[in-house]
């Protein structure tokens, strides 16, 4: 798919089918995180893929926002191994799991998935339920599926701001 079709139909899909999802598209998936830039080249990212029944069941008791998708992955980071801003007040766990992610979900769009980024969900309590380290903080779920019926762009998907609103050339 062309990078641009991918910018700009990637959606947030709310319904799956139960469709697999077959293991070389989420290879893919991973693969385009794993390639992704991070901060000194830490790669303190931590990806946790979810798709056993008893692991799915343990997604939806922390978030309500799986909306039946097979797969969840969990991006989280390693605070032991983060890049510290000078002035030591931030650090670039965060940011490093953000661009790994969104690697990600572009990825799984050109792979003709359907996905939605989460933070509907409280990550102390949702690390824990999933067994990770205590080092490990986690930044966002990521529902990964075949569309359901009706998984189309909601209205939201196409109400963005001009680049007037957001954008100053200094
Ligand atoms: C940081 C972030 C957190 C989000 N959290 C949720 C969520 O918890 N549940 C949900 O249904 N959608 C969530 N979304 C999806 C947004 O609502 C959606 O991206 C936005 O409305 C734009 O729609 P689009 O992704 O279809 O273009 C989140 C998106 C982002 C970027």
């Amino acid at each position: 798919m062309e990078f641009t079709d991918v910018v700009k139909n990637r959606y947030s899909c709310k319904v799956y089918s139960d469709r697999a999802v077959e293991s070389e598209k989420l290879q893919a998936v991973l693969e385009a995180g794993r390639v992704a830039p991070t901060a000194k080249n830490l790669q303190e990212q931590r990806i946790y893929v979810i798709q056993s029944q008893q692991m799915l069941k343990k997604i939806d008791e922390c978030t309500v926002c799986r909306y039946g998708a097979p797969v969840v992955i969990a991006v989280a980071y390693d605070r032991n191994n983060v890049y510290s801003y000078p002035g030591d007040r931030y650090n670039s766990g965060a940011e490093d799991a953000t661009i790994v992610a969104t690697q990600m979900i572009l990825a799984a769009y050109n792979e003709g998935l359907g996905s939605c980024w989460l933070n509907r969900f409280d990550p102390d309590e949702t690390a824990k339920a999933l067994g990770l380290p205590e080092n490990e903080t986690i930044v966002m779920l990521m529902d990964i599926g075949y569309p359901g019926e009706g998984g189309v762009p909601l209205a939201k998907h196409f109400d963005r701001k001009p680049l007037e609103e957001t954008v100053t050339y200094l």
